[in-house]
């Protein structure tokens, strides 16, 4: 069978975690492809709220296999706390949870590196989550990196403290201050931890499925906005979010890849630093920023609040080979009076509707169409009929500009605040 991709199409935060957990009973396999935990993902059901980092939101529905793939960077710190999380809430996560040997550690060394690198560039700062994934990647592609897979030799500790004494010297260079020995308990704990889990070739494994007929579902992280070959570089995260990503990030073939579920807010939020055009530094931003609980799943931060930008949209659409859209936080929307929705750019003198090269130090000034709100909450909707007209209009707005079928409206939260349009699988 072909593997599903769901990704984000705008900056992160789009509801991918879950959107992963209502669509996990259609597959037998869900599996992370890259990004570490800089992610949050979250889910809620049964009154229950959930944020997972590391472990693929598949991982509460039993019987079903979660993968963590080559392409991810593990901090074996934050991922024992979610394990021990899930443990406590009666989580069988040793029983469905599998870990690429090839996927990356994170270091303490590469936090602190993180965190040195972003204060030494003062307001130039890229707004990271601080959790090392930068350092991590750098170690990775520089071919320094320790892998999963290195728990299982010897000399593992060898490795680790000459790439640490190399970090140190990075360190010094900062002239940066850290107390090394209090970060090194729960790192040991964890690669202890680490160990006793199911640690696997990946790649065979997923291609096995895929020959034995099983369907895989491969859960992006952060968004394809920060993608970092097609993101506003350098204000990106460290690895290739987009649908590309997931052939590297797990090792199948390009040819494999079968359904895009493209997935984005009703509007648009980013945290962290970097060009954001549509942007509402006003009551409106504020609004939507409160009604959505517009706040970091990882880091507490608020999220910049903006109208949904077409041209970033149909960017993010063209580079991911989007089959279908998913719609999310439609509810946030509701009570104002109209919705802008930015449908051009002007750029340089000229009207646009691509993203061109230097959003970073070029002014870029968004073209808005205006469309009619609509009053009532849609949060205790259940079926699409009952949805205000306006609601329609701009699903079908959207659709038009982007030539797409919107497959899954948000409504709220919760599991059950899900309305499908149209069968989500062909
Ligand atoms: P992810 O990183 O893409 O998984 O998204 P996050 O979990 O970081 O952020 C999405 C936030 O929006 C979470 O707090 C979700 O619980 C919440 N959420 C998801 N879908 C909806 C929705 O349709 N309406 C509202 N109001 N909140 C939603
Ligand atoms: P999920 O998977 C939103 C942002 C950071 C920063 C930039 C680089 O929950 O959607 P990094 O820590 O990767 O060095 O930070 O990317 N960022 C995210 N923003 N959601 C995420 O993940 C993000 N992961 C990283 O805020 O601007
Ligand atoms: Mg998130």
């Amino acid at each position: 069978m072909k593997v599903d991709v769901l990704l984000g199409l705008q900056w992160g935060d789009e509801g991918k975690g879950k959107v992963v957990d209502v669509l996990t009973p259609k597959y037998d396999v869900i599996a992370r492809f890259q990004g570490g935990p800089n992610a949050g993902h979250t889910l809620e059901f049964e009154g229950s709220k959930h944020v997972l980092h590391t472990i693929p939101s598949g991982i509460f529905h039993s019987n079903k296999i979660n993968v963590i793939g080559n392409g991810v960077v593990i901090d074996p710190v934050v991922f024992k706390r979610e394990i021990d999380a899930l443990l406590v809430k009666g989580v069988d996560v040793k029983k469905n949870l599998r870990v690429s040997r090839k996927a990356h550690l994170i270091l303490p060394t590469h936090r602190l590196l993180d965190a040195a690198s972003e204060a030494s560039k003062g307001k130039e700062k890229i707004g990271s989550t601080l959790k090392g994934i930068g350092p991590s990647y750098m170690d990775k592609t520089g071919r320094n990196g320790i892998r999963v897979g290195d728990l299982e030799h010897a000399d593992f500790k060898s490795r680790y403290d000459a790439l640490v004494t190399k970090h140190k010297e990075l360190l010094a260079h900062y002239q940066y201050e850290y107390n090394l020995a209090e970060m090194e308990a729960p790192f040991f704990a964890g690669i202890d931890l680490l160990k006793t889990l199911s640690l696997i070739d990946s790649e065979y494994e997923l291609n096995q499925h895929i020959k034995d007929g099983h369907s895989i579902l491969a859960e992006g992280a952060q968004g394809s906005l920060l993608d970092i070959d097609f993101g506003s570089y350098p204000f990106v995260t460290s690895s290739n979010t987009i649908t590309a990503g997931t052939c590297t990030g797990l090792g199948i073939a390009p040819t494999h890849i079968g359904e895009v579920y493209g997935i984005f807010k009703a509007y648009c939020t980013r945290v962290g630093s970097g060009p954001f055009p549509t942007e509402l530094n006003d009551e409106v931003g504020e609004a939507l920023r409160r009604k959505g609980n517009e706040f970091g799943s990882t880091t507490g931060r608020p999220r910049r609040c903006g109208w949904l930008d077409i041209p970033a949209l149909n960017y993010a659409i063209m580079l991911n080979g989007v089959t279908q859209l998913i719609m999310m936080k439609s509810d946030v929307l509701s009570g104002l009076d109209s919705i802008k929705v930015c449908t051009h750019y002007q750029y340089k003198g000229k009207t646009i509707s691509h993203v061109p090269y230097d959003v970073v130090h070029e002014e870029i000034t968004p073209v808005y169409e205006e469309l009619p709100g609509w009053s009532d909450e849609i949060d205790q909707l259940h079926d699409l009929g009952s949805l205000p007209l306006q609601v329609h209009q701009y699903i079908e707005y959207i659709e038009k500009a982007t030539g797409l079928p919107i497959t899954i409206v948000s409504v709220g939260p919760d599991r059950k605040q899900t309305l499908l349009r149209q069968p989500v699988l062909k």
